[in-house]
C-alpha cells in the first residue's frame, strides 16, 4: 500500500513536471529575437571566439547570434589532445555534450556522492545535471572532440584550479565571462590556508597563481598518475552502500546503443536519445538525435511540436530546408560540416544529403519531443481519410492512394534503385 502511494506521487511528479516543461520549452520564447523569418547556417569561427590551453582548445559558436540567444543557449566545442586533462569544473546549468571524435575518461561527481569514472567512445554522450563536478580525460591516440549544449543563463564555466586564458580575439564583456574562471583565485589567502590548514605554497597552487599558464586543459606528464590510488579504491567501495540510490548515477549515455535506433535503412540510421530511456533526460529537459546517412538520401517533412532543435553538421553536408511561419522558406540551402542552425518550435524540415554523405547531432530543448512527420508510414498523410485529402486536395481516390502509400518506409528515403 505504502509502496503503491510513493509509486503515484513519484508518476504524479514526473507528469507534473513534464507537462510544464512542455508549455515552457524556452524562456526566449516571448523574445523578439525568437521570430524568425530567415535562418542561416552558422559557422564555428576559431579566430573569433577560441581559447587555448597547454593541451587543448576550446571554441564557440557566437553565443551573441540571434539563433543560440532565442533559446537562451551556448554550444561549445572542446578538444584536448591526448594525454590531455581538462580540469575539474561546473556550470550552473543541466549540459548535454556529445563525443564526436576519440576516447576518454569522465569523471564526475554529483552533489554529495563520491567521484564516479565512464569510459567515454565516439558517439557517447555526458548528460551533467547542473552543479557536476566533471574533468575528462584524453587516454587516446588521438585528439578528443566534445560538443557540448548548455541551456539557461547561468551558463560560465567555473575551475577549480588553473587558470583561465582569455579568447584569442575580444571585445565584449559578454563573450569574456565564458573563459572558465577558477572559483578558489577570489578568495583572500588566509581564509584558504584556514579553511584547510594547509601552507601557502598549496594555497597558491589551488588559486593558479605562481605563473601557472597552462590554461583550462593541462597536460598529464605522467599517465600513470591518472589510475585510481589503492586506498581512494577501498575508500570508494565503503562509500557505495546499497540504500546510496541517490548516487546511484550514470552520466554517460551509450549513444549508439541498438535500442536508440528509431531508422535504419540503406539510407542510414538515426538514434534518438530521450527521457524515455534515460531518467536523467528528464531531469535535463534535453534529449538529442545523431544521424549517419548515406548521400543522396531524403528525409522529411517533419517538424517538433513542443522543441527547439539545433542541427550540427559534424561531417559532411545536405541541403537543408526550413518552412516556418511564412510561405517562403525560412532557409534552404546547404548545412555543411561545423556550421550549426536552429530550427524552431513548429518549423517542418527536409533534408537531402549530400554526395559525401551527413552525419550530424542535434540537441533538443525538451526530453520528450514530440515529432510529427507528413510522409512514409506513421505520417499525418497516411492517417487523413481519403475523402478529406481528395476534398482539400482536389484530386481522384487513385491519386488519394499514390500520395499515401508511394512511400511505403519512414524516416530516411535512399535514391531508388534505377
Ligand atoms: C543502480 O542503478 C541501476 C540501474 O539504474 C540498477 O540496476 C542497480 O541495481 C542500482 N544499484 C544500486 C546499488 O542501487
Ligand atoms: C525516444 O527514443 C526511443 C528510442 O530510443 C523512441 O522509440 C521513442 O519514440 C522516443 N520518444 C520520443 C518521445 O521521442
Ligand atoms: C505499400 O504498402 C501497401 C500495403 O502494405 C501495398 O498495398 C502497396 O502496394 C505498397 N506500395 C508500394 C509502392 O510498394
Amino acid at each position: 500500500m505504502a509502496h503503491e502511494l510513493l509509486l503515484f506521487c513519484i508518476c504524479f511528479l514526473f507528469l507534473f513536471h513534464g507537462s510544464t516543461a512542455q508549455d515552457f520549452p524556452s524562456q526566449g520564447d516571448d523574445h523578439q529575437v525568437c521570430r524568425f523569418l530567415k535562418l542561416k547556417p552558422l559557422q564555428l569561427n576559431p579566430n573569433l571566439i577560441s581559447v587555448a590551453s597547454e593541451a587543448g582548445e576550446t571554441a564557440m559558436w557566437d553565443p551573441l547570434d540571434e539563433q543560440l540567444r532565442c533559446i537562451d543557449a551556448v554550444l561549445i566545442r572542446k578538444v584536448i589532445s591526448p594525454q590531455g586533462l581538462s580540469l575539474p569544473s561546473y556550470v550552473a546549468t543541466n549540459e548535454l555534450s556529445y563525443v564526436v571524435q576519440g576516447t576518454g575518461i569522465l569523471g564526475a561527481i554529483g552533489s554529495g556522492c563520491p567521484e564516479t569514472r565512464e569510459k567515454l567512445n565516439i558517439g557517447d554522450f555526458m548528460a551533467l545535471p547542473t552543479g557536476t563536478i566533471k574533468w575528462i580525460y584524453n587516454d587516446g591516440l588521438e585528439p578528443l572532440i566534445i560538443i557540448s549544449f548548455r541551456q539557461g543563463s547561468k551558463r560560465q564555466q567555473h575551475s577549480l584550479g588553473g587558470t583561465s586564458r582569455l579568447p584569442n580575439s575580444i571585445n565584449d564583456q559578454l563573450l569574456q565571462s565564458y573563459a572558465a574562471n577558477n572559483v578558489f583565485a577570489g578568495f583572500a589567502k588566509e581564509t584558504l590556508e584556514n579553511i584547510y590548514k594547509v601552507d601557502k605554497e598549496i594555497v597558491t597552487k589551488m588559486q593558479g597563481r605562481q605563473g601557472d599558464s597552462r590554461g583550462e586543459t593541462v597536460h598529464v606528464l605522467d599517465p600513470s598518475t591518472m589510475e585510481r590510488h589503492k586506498e581512494e579504491q577501498r575508500q570508494q567501495i565503503s562509500q557505495q552502500q546499497p540504500s546510496n540510490n541517490v548516487c546511484n548515477i550514470t552520466f554517460r549515455i551509450k549513444g549508439k546503443d541498438p535500442t536508440n535506433i528509431v531508422t535504419s535503412n540503406e539510407g542510414g540510421t538515426i538514434h534518438d536519445v530521450n527521457g524515455t530511456h534515460y531518467l536523467i533526460l528528464k531531469q535535463l529537459q534535453l534529449s538529442a538525435l545523431t544521424g549517419d546517412v548515406y548521400s543522396n538520401t531524403l528525409s522529411g517533412p517533419v517538424f517538433n511540436a513542443n522543441a527547439y532543435i539545433i542541427i550540427c553538421a559534424i561531417r559532411g553536408s545536405g541541403r537543408v530546408q526550413i518552412v516556418g511561419d511564412s510561405p517562403t522558406p525560412a532557409h534552404d540551402g546547404q548545412l555543411r560540416e561545423g556550421e550549426i542552425i536552429l530550427v524552431p518550435q513548429g518549423f517542418a524540415t527536409t533534408t537531402l544529403t549530400g554526395k559525401d554523405g551527413f552525419k550530424w547531432v542535434v540537441f533538443k530543448t525538451n526530453s520528450d519531443p514530440t515529432l510529427i512527420s507528413f510522409s512514409g508510414t506513421t505520417s499525418v498523410i497516411q492517417a487523413l481519410s481519403t475523402g478529406v485529402l481528395m476534398n482539400m486536395y482536389r484530386i481522384n481516390k487513385d491519386q488519394v492512394q499514390d500520395l499515401k502509400y508511394n512511400r511505403n518506409e519512414s524516416g530516411l528515403y535512399p535514391p531508388s534503385r534505377a
